[in-house]
Order: structure tokens, then C-alpha cells, then sequence
């Protein structure tokens, strides 16, 4: 897996026919033929070599060529447009009342079962991976700070009632792939138990009702209710009769296609194709939708282990709609945020923006989590 052995390199091919064009005056229309060709050219080249040697795009040098390149900004971007911002809290405060509900949180290793549905990239698969293989503590392969594992510490804060943390283990345990979307293109929140309960009858899924979480993740053809009017992701637990145990779950789906201004947000902003206003940012692993799927995977994952059965960590005095660790911070990525600044980030040589560095030298941006120590937001990419 590790991307550091690849055998091949993308350094050693160079495209042959470039020169001549440019020794010529050409017309608009030729140039504009030309680049395409050249472009869907290299596209297919491109694919042909992935798939050829099975080899990452992310090799050792570019890693060491962006290394000392990083530079810190803190970019304005249009307001997050979801119906939870008005759970967002930015900053600190005394006044967010965030409450020990006596229940539960995830304290033994953490065992994730991943439920693909739908048809997913082998390459989106592997980054949304790479980012949840990256939340474990690793001394032998620990990632640079700041690190997805380090940003996982605010998490692993939250105590249950006999003073255990939630635990700083977190696997892969199973995958299963629902390529002939057993249950439709369409998902609500009660048939996503179904999918659940299908994964489960699966042989080489077993029901791990001890550590087990379930990790759906919908491709982007898949719909699901309220998806984008009003979430990006959510968790709950399954019901006994749907899945034969209480287990807890989330749902997480592509927003590629569908409304990425909301759920891939700030690599896809409201109304930046009209120009005019502060623009996206560019994604730290070139995919809009699922760099911007990885953020709300970590957010949904925090609150999952944090209010499990949804009688543990959360604020205001409706179960049924909880204020929980992430949603008080939603589109704060580092320090200086609010009033429409996502607050410090990074950005590499390349422009790709970034607040933490995971396995196999990738890069995310994932939002801050409140700290139940500082009563604040909190991200280990901090300056202060
Ligand atoms: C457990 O949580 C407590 C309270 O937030 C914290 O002080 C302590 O450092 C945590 N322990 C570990 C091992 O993370």
C-alpha cells in the first residue's frame, strides 16, 4: 500500500508531440483542438498507466518537493449554507452548554465496517481509507503533525460516566461493496437500516456487536433524504427488529454531483461559477466530492463516539435534535476562523489547501472538533 515503493513514475514521461504546435501561429479554434486533444491524450495515457501499475499519482518526491512549500493562509469563503448553522458556534464560549447525558461513548478499540453502495472508484475508495486508517495512533508509521491522529485526541476527550476516554484505536474491520444498490437509488433514514441488514446476511460480514460501527457510504448517483436541503451525513444506532442488534451507524454520501456548494464545502462555494466573491478552494487530493466527504466523515465519526445511542455528549434539551461535538464547529478548519473565514490552513506548493497530514503523505482538510478541556474549537494545526 505504501505509496513510497511505486513502481513507476509519472517524472519519466514526456508528452512527445508538444513542441512543434508552438513553433507555429495557430488559430483560436486550432489551439482550442489542439489542447483538448492533447488533454483527453493525457487523461487516457494517465488511466492507462494507473491502471497499468496498479501505482499512486502521490509519490515520495513530490511529497518532499511540497514539503518546505507549505504556507499558511486564512481564506474568506461564502457562509456555509446548511440548516445546522445555527447549531455553529464559532469560537469559545461559556455559554455552549454541552451535557453528560449519563449514556454510553465508543471507550474499546474501534472497529469500523465500511458498506460501500454503489458503484465507487478504486481510487476514492482508497482515500477515503488512507484518512480513516490515518485516526490511529501509529508510532511506526506516525504521519508529520499536525495529523489526523493528533486532530482524533479532542476527540478521545469525551469520557463516559465511569471516567473511560474514547478509545484512540480506530480500524478497518470489514468491507462490503452493494454494487447492485440492493436497496435502490433512493435511501431514507429508516431504509439505510436495510442496507445495514443486507451487509450483515453477507457471510464475510459478521455482526460485531461489541466494537463494531457501521460506515455507510452512498455513491453519487445515490439519493438519500434530506440530502442537501438538510445533511451531509448523520449517525443514529439500528433497530433490533431492522438489524437483529443495536449498532451504531452513519451515513455519509458523495456530493459530487448533487450539491457540492453544501456538503463539499469550501472546495465548491455557493454561486462560484457566477464569478464574482471569494472562490473555492482547491482540494488537497484533486477530488471535490470526496475531499469534501472526508470533512464530514470526520465529524459525523466524532459524534458517533461521542453520543453513540444519542444519550451522551450533546447540548440543547431535544434528544431528537441534538447539538453535538461537530456541529458547534462546522466550517472552522483552524485558528482565526468565523464571520466567513475558515480560519488558518495550509496550502502547498501545488495551491491545494490542507489543515492535516494522514498515511501514505496525503493530505486532508477536516473541520475542528469542541474540546471538552478548553471549552472551544479545537484542531492540532492551531498557531497559538
Ligand atoms: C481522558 O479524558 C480526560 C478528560 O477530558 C483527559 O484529561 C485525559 O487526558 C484523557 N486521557 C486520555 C488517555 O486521552
Amino acid at each position: 500500500m505504501a505509496a513510497v515503493s511505486s513502481p513507476c513514475s509519472l517524472k519519466h514521461f514526456i508528452y512527445p508531440s508538444f513542441l512543434p504546435y508552438s513553433l507555429t501561429v495557430p488559430s483560436l479554434a486550432e489551439i482550442v483542438t489542439t489542447m483538448l486533444s492533447l488533454f483527453t491524450n493525457l487523461l487516457l495515457f494517465l488511466s492507462l498507466l494507473i491502471g497499468l501499475c496498479n501505482c499512486r499519482v502521490t509519490t515520495t518526491n513530490e511529497e518532499v518537493q511540497t514539503l518546505n512549500t507549505n504556507t499558511h493562509f486564512n481564506p474568506q469563503v461564502p457562509p456555509l449554507r446548511t440548516l445546522s448553522s445555527s447549531k455553529r458556534f464559532e469560537g469559545s464560549s461559556e455559554f455552549v452548554k454541552l451535557k453528560y447525558h449519563m449514556g454510553p461513548v465508543l471507550s474499546s478499540p474501534i472497529n469500523i465496517y465500511l458498506i460501500w453502495y454503489g458503484k465507487w472508484p478504486q481510487s476514492q475508495k482508497l482515500l477515503i481509507k488512507d484518512f480513516l486508517n490515518s485516526i490511529s495512533d501509529d508510532h511506526h508509521r506516525a504521519s508529520p503533525s499536525p495529523s489526523v491522529s493528533d486532530w482524533w485526541r479532542t476527540v478521545s476527550l469525551y469520557t463516559d460516566q465511569t471516567g473511560a476516554n474514547i478509545s484512540r484505536s480506530v480500524s478497518i474491520a470489514g468491507e462490503y461493496s452493494d454494487l447492485r444498490y440492493s436497496h435502490g437509488t433512493h435511501l431514507t433514514r429508516l431504509s439505510v437500516q436495510d442496507v445495514i441488514a443486507t451487509a450483515v446476511q453477507a457471510k464475510p460480514f459478521p455482526v460485531d456487536h461489541r466494537n463494531g460501527i457501521y460506515l455507510i457510504l452512498t455513491a453519487e448517483d445515490v439519493t438519500m433524504e434530506d440530502f442537501c436541503r438538510a445533511v451531509c451525513g448523520f449517525h443514529y444506532f439500528t433497530f433490533p427488529s431492522k438489524v437483529g442488534y443495536t449498532l451504531p451507524y452513519a451515513w455519509v454520501g458523495n456530493s459530487g454531483k448533487q450539491c457540492p456548494e453544501v456538503c463539499a464545502y469550501p472546495f465548491a462555494v455557493p454561486g462560484y461559477m457566477g464569478g464574482g466573491g471569494p472562490g473555492h478552494l482547491t482540494p488537497p487530493n484533486g477530488d471535490v466530492g470526496v475531499d469534501g466527504m472526508v470533512s464530514v466523515i470526520g465529524h459525523e465519526l466524532a459524534e458517533l463516539s461521542s453520543n453513540p445511542l444519542v444519550n451522551a455528549w450533546y447540548a440543547g434539551e431535544d434528544p431528537t435534535a441534538p447539538t453535538e461535538i461537530g456541529d458547534l464547529c462546522e466550517g472552522l478548519y483552524g485558528t482565526g476562523g468565523g464571520g466567513g473565514y475558515i480560519g488558518s490552513v495550509m496550502k502547498d506548493g501545488e495551491g491545494r489547501t490542507f489543515n492535516l497530514n494522514g498515511r501514505n503523505g496525503r493530505k486532508f482538510l477536516v473541520q475542528w472538533i469542541w474540546s471538552p478541556v478548553l471549552k472551544a474549537c479545537a484542531g492540532p494545526n492551531a498557531l497559538d
